[in-house]
This record gives structure tokens, C-alpha cells and sequence, in this order.
């Protein structure tokens, strides 16, 4: 596979990252995943702005990552993705530099990585129509989730706990409130209104959550970015989670016990059929899709 390192293409393989770097050393370092649908890089510039907004708020010498979206389409083309489902992940760190807590003086160059993968989306779309299970786990993480870190320690732990329960994700609860998932947001539905917690240093502003935001008011959804309290989670007649890989998947059951019926419900359904025609209306719009079609790529 071709990978981008620091300004260059090079074999994936070929990718030397110094032990002495501040991701490696500290998790001084963002991420971010793009879902590349055949013909579509979905909302590159979305991605880049959340890499924009820990870059600025961890002071990275480098603040602005807009150069490296023509970069995720030259790898899916030089990686022969461009008629395939994909993911392009992104890392930056501080760079590298001798080990010391406060930010290294002079700035070292920050370390730029990216590569794309082939996605297989049929286990998700199994997800996407059976629901999963999903458990609760308090919220050990830092108060600034809205960053994209690599720090995923508390992530890491829940989402085996969830494993370990034959669960597909685990939801965070900060002081009562369901926060979200290990790598989702979290919605539940109560009344007919869809509720999820407020952007703020506690969540994700995930780009997926955005869109489904949206497409809500397309169909005529209430929202209200809202808590959504652990001690009323039992009158919820419907839960989801969104993301970039998970799209939106609905919980079936929540600790064991069954969320409204036990099955994905028509509030899920509605928000999945809804995403998946912004999809393909996207593909369409999309010069590449066209070019594809023909075999131009
Ligand atoms: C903690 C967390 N929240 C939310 C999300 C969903 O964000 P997005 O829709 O941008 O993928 C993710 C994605 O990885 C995540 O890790």
C-alpha cells in the first residue's frame, strides 16, 4: 500500500516514525478517519476542520491541514480504491524531539501520516438492520473530548468491556448523562424527538452526528441537543449511535434489557434510508463517480 509520510508518497511499509516521537512518547497527536464511498470522499473538509480545532488548541507548530484533502484522493487513486468502499486515516503529532513534558523548543516539524484501507461495509450493514446490544461504562476519560487525540486509553478499556459482554458498543455516562460511545455519538428517542447530548468539551462533534442532525430536519425530526439522563433512558423508545464507519446503527438492548421493542425502530430507519440517499445523491454530483462509471480513473 501506498502511505503519505511527512510530504512524501512511499510504500506503506517504508514509513519510519522515530521512538523519540511525541505521539508515540505522549499521545500528543490528532487522528481522524474519511469514509471514501465509491466515487465519494464524504465531508474531507468537515474532517479537516476538527484536525484544525485540536491542532489549535494543542498549539501544533502546523494548524491548518486543508493540503492534505487532495492528498487522501491521490492515495485512494494511487492505491486503485477509487471504485471500492475505503477509509483514509490521518495522524499528526508534535513531532519528534527528546523527552520532556512542555512543548519542545525550537518546534520540531509535526509528524504527518496517512494511509487508506479497503472497507468491507457488509458487517456493519448486518448491524445497521439487526440493531446491536450496547452497555453503559462511566466516563473515565479527560474533559477535552472534543478533541480527536489519540489518547484512547478509557476507549479502549470500555470497548472490551462491551467486547467481553457480546456487546457493539459502549456508551459513556458522565454524572447521569449518556454521553457517547466509545467511537459513536449517542441519540436516543423519546417522543418522537430525537435527543443527544450538546456539542461541548465532552463529546465528539462528530461529523456523522452533524449530518444526521440535518437530515432530521429534512424529514421533519424534532431535535433538541439535550442530556439525555441515565434515569430516564428506560422511557427511550428507540437508541442509536452514529459514526463514520457505524453510519447509524440503532441499540437494541441497553445493559441486557430490550430499548422500546427490541428492534430497530422507524425513527432509525427513516434516519438510515435518509443517509443513504444523501450518499448516492453525493456519489452522483461527484466529477469522479462519472469519470468511474466510464473507467476514465
Ligand atoms: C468518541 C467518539 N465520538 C464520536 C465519534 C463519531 O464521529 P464521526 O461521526 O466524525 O466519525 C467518534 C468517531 O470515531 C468517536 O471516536
Amino acid at each position: 500500500m501506498t502511505a503519505y509520510f511527512n510530504g512524501r508518497f512511499m510504500d506503506k511499509d517504508e514509513v519510519r516514525i522515530s521512538p523519540d516521537d511525541r505521539g508515540f512518547l505522549f499521545s500528543d497527536s490528532l487522528y481522524e478517519v474519511i469514509r471514501y464511498y465509491p466515487g465519494l470522499l464524504f465531508r474531507p473538509e468537515a474532517h479537516i476542520r476538527r484536525l484544525n480545532h485540536g491542532a489549535d488548541h494543542l498549539k501544533f507548530a502546523c494548524r491548518d491541514f486543508s493540503h492534505l484533502v487532495p492528498v487522501a484522493r491521490d492515495l485512494i487513486r494511487q492505491n486503485h480504491l477509487f471504485d471500492q468502499d475505503a477509509l483514509v486515516y490521518i495522524q499528526v503529532t508534535r513531532g519528534p524531539a527528546p523527552r520532556n513534558h512542555a512543548f519542545p523548543d525550537p518546534e520540531p516539524e509535526p509528524t504527518v501520516y496517512m494511509c487508506v484501507s479497503s472497507f468491507d461495509p457488509a458487517g456493519k450493514d448486518r448491524q445497521r438492520k439487526t440493531g446491536i446490544n450496547a452497555i453503559t461504562v462511566p466516563d473515565i476519560r479527560w474533559v477535552r473530548c472534543d478533541m480527536k487525540t489519540t489518547g484512547l486509553t478509557a476507549n479502549v478499556l470500555a470497548s472490551q468491556q462491551a467486547a467481553e459482554k457480546k456487546a457493539g458498543e459502549a456508551i459513556f455516562v458522565r454524572d447521569g448523562v449518556l454521553m457517547e460511545g466509545t467511537h459513536s455519538n449517542f441519540m436516543a428517542v423519546l417522543d418522537n424527538t430525537v435527543i443527544t447530548a450538546p456539542l461541548s468539551n465532552y463529546i465528539l462533534g462528530g461529523i456523522t452526528r452533524e449530518t444526521v442532525l440535518d437530515l432530521c430536519r429534512d424529514l421533519d425530526i424534532r431535535v433538541f441537543q439535550e442530556p439525555v439522563y441515565e434515569n430516564r433512558i428506560h422511557l427511550a423508545s428507540e437508541l442509536l449511535i452514529t459514526g463514520t464507519t457505524t453510519e447509524i446503527i440503532p441499540i437494541v438492548t441497553l445493559n441486557t434489557k430490550p430499548v422500546g421493542k427490541g428492534t430497530p425502530g422507524p425513527v432509525a430507519k427513516a434516519i438510515q434510508a435518509a443517509f443513504s440517499s444523501r450518499i448516492q445523491q453525493l456519489q452522483k454530483q461527484h466529477p469522479w463517480f462519472s469519470s468511474m462509471k466510464k473507467g476514465f480513473i
